[in-house]
Formats: structure tokens, sequence, C-alpha cells
């Protein structure tokens, strides 16, 4: 059996929607090589800088006064070519002309297709879950969730008061892509009225028309409607509320500003314990793994497989939240 080739040189990007906590895995998987002795390169602008080949040898301090800020330091891109075949085989010869033995790629569920194709092209790629959506189905935390989560949860304690003061139904659009976690656990903490998911299909109008009605009745001052981005039409939704219920009603879609600021301690600590984890399976010899974090633990499944999971948000939870809405 031919003998395991030594991890020499690593290389480290973000890809794809920035989020919290980046910075603090880039920081971990930078000082964490470092002090094993490996050599550590870091790429610009995620799989777009890597296809320009532009990269720099880090140290020690290029990821100094990092943990506490938002976005990355790296930057980062969402490279169409590298959703084509040739430049996915292009990323892979950039690779190994740089000599990286092995690719860190921090990122969410598009990241991690571009990886998957490099690592089905020989290439040794380690993968560390970042999106603020949660929507990576071989783990229960991605990196930057926490803290996008709590941003939204702020900000509908702030429009609660302006709907409160206004006696108005406030509908409130979050992030998530295709997925309702955000939606589902910031309006659960916000205790708002309704949360509507894109994994509870269409909206029932009627339903919420009917709701709203029931709830002026005992003397409600305010109506707060939480919707997740994938399920969408929210300006519609305030139009229509307000013809129907003669209650005024507004939409306020919060957009970025889920995606920048200051990590959360949980996207610092958990940023760090998978940044370090990426480097100890290259030191253990693993190649094509993902890190994930499964009932309390921090595990690392392959890349193929990991691809292949699917995951579904908890029914319970979605319903637990509308009965305490009530
Ligand atoms: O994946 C993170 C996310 O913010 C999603 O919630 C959103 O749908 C998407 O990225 C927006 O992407 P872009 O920054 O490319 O507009």
């Amino acid at each position: 059996m031919a003998a395991k080739k030594k991890i020499k040189i690593v290389g480290v990007l973000t890809s794809g929607g920035d989020a919290p906590g980046m910075n603090a895995a880039v920081r971990a998987v930078v000082r964490t090589g470092l002090d094993s002795g490996l050599e550590m390169v870091g790429i610009r602008r995620g799989y777009h800088g890597l296809l320009r080949e532009d990269m720099f040898s880090m140290n020690s301090r290029d990821v100094s006064d990092i943990i506490q800020r938002g976005g990355t330091v790296l930057q980062t891109a969402r490279s169409e070519r590298m959703r084509t075949a040739p430049g996915q085989k292009l990323a892979a010869e950039i690779c190994e002309k740089h000599g990286l033995d092995a690719l860190v790629v921090i990122g969410g569920d598009g990241s991690y297709r571009g990886a998957l194709s490099l690592a089905q092209l020989g290439i040794n790629v380690i993968g560390v879950p970042a999106t603020i959506d949660l929507d990576i189905a071989s783990t229960e935390y991605t990196i930057g969730y926490d803290t996008a989560v709590n941003t939204a949860m702020k900000a509908i304690d702030i429009i609660r008061d302006t709907s409160t003061s206004h006696e108005r139904c406030s509908i409130i659009e979050v992030m998530g892509r295709s997925s309702g976690y955000i939606a589902l656990e910031s309006g659960m903490a916000s205790g708002a009225e309704e949360i509507l998911i894109p994994e509870d299909g269409d909206i029932d109008v009627d339903r919420i028309i009917g709701n709203i009605r029931a709830m002026r009745t005992y003397g409600k001052k305010h109506y707060i409607i939480v919707i997740a981005e994938g399920v969408g039409h929210s300006l519609k939704l305030a139009k229509k509320i307000e013809e129907e219920t003669g209650m005024e009603a507004r939409a306020s879609i919060l957009g970025y500003l889920q995606r920048g600021g200051s990590p959360t301690v949980r996207d610092r600590v958990m940023a760090s314990m998978m940044g370090a984890k990426a480097i100890e399976l290259l030191l253990e010899g693993k190649k094509n793994r993902v890190v994930a974090y499964q009932k309390g633990h921090f595990v690392d499944f392959d890349f193929e497989e990991a691809s292949k999971m699917t995951k579904t948000l908890s029914k319970d939870m979605y319903k637990i939240a509308q009965a305490v809405a009530v």
C-alpha cells in the first residue's frame, strides 16, 4: 500500500454569502495549521480568487484582531465559473500548480458543491459549514446563524414598538433562502403572532385575515408576521391585509443587515472549534471530509456522503411557535 502523502501546504478560502464568524474560522484554521508546522495559504475572494491564483502566504499576524469582526477578511464571492466543468478543472489544476496538499473551504451549500467537484478531481478538500441560513444537511449548526437570528430578533423587537404605537400589522421578511430556520426562531423569540416558512407550503391568506379580525376584537394592538424570504410576497401580503381588515399594514424586508455584524459568542466559539477540527482531520490523514456538529459533538463526514443528506425543520417546534402565539 502506498504511504499517505504528508500534508505540508494548506489553502483556505471563504466562499458564497459572508457569515458572521467566518473570520473566527479563518483564524482558527490558520493558527492551528501554523502551530502544527503547516504552511498556510490564504485565497482571496473564494473560488473567484482561486481561479485567478490570487493567494498569499499567511502568518499568525494576518489573523490578528479579526475574531470580533463580521464579514470575511479573505473576502468572498459567488463564482459562476466554478459551476462549470472547465472552471472546476482549472481550479483543481491551480491547486496542484501551487502545491496545495489540501484546501479548507469555509462556506455554505453552493461552496460545498464547488468543493465536492474539486474532491472528485483529486484535490483533498475539507468543508467548514458557514451560512446564516442553517440549511446544510450534514450539520445541526452553521457558522453565522446565531448572529443572524439574534440580529433578526432585535430588529423585530424594534419594529414591534412602532407596530404597537400605531396599532398596525407588521410583516417582517427575513433571509434564509429556501429554508425557514431564521424565520422560525426569530419569530418564536420575538413572540410573533404569525410565522410563515417555505416548509409549510403556500400562505393561507384567508386564515391570516380571520386571525387578525379575531385578535382585534380581543384588543390586540399589533399583529406581527415574520415571513421567510423563501415564502416571499411580503408587499402583496401587506396590501391584501390592509384592504381586507382595515388594519394598517407595513412590510419591512430586513435584507443584508442580517448578514454582517460582530459575531455572537456562540458563532465565535463554534467557528474556532470547527476551524481547528478541519486542521485536525488533515493531520489525522483524512481526505475529503466536511466538519459538522451533531447531537452536541463535532463530527465529520465524507463529502460525497454529506452531499446526499437531507434535513427537515422541526415540525414540532413550528407547531409550538404557533400555539404560543395566540
Ligand atoms: O445564503 C445567505 C443569503 O443571505 C440568503 O439568505 C439569501 O437568499 C442570499 O444569501 C442572498 O445572496 P446574495 O448576497 O448573493 O444576494
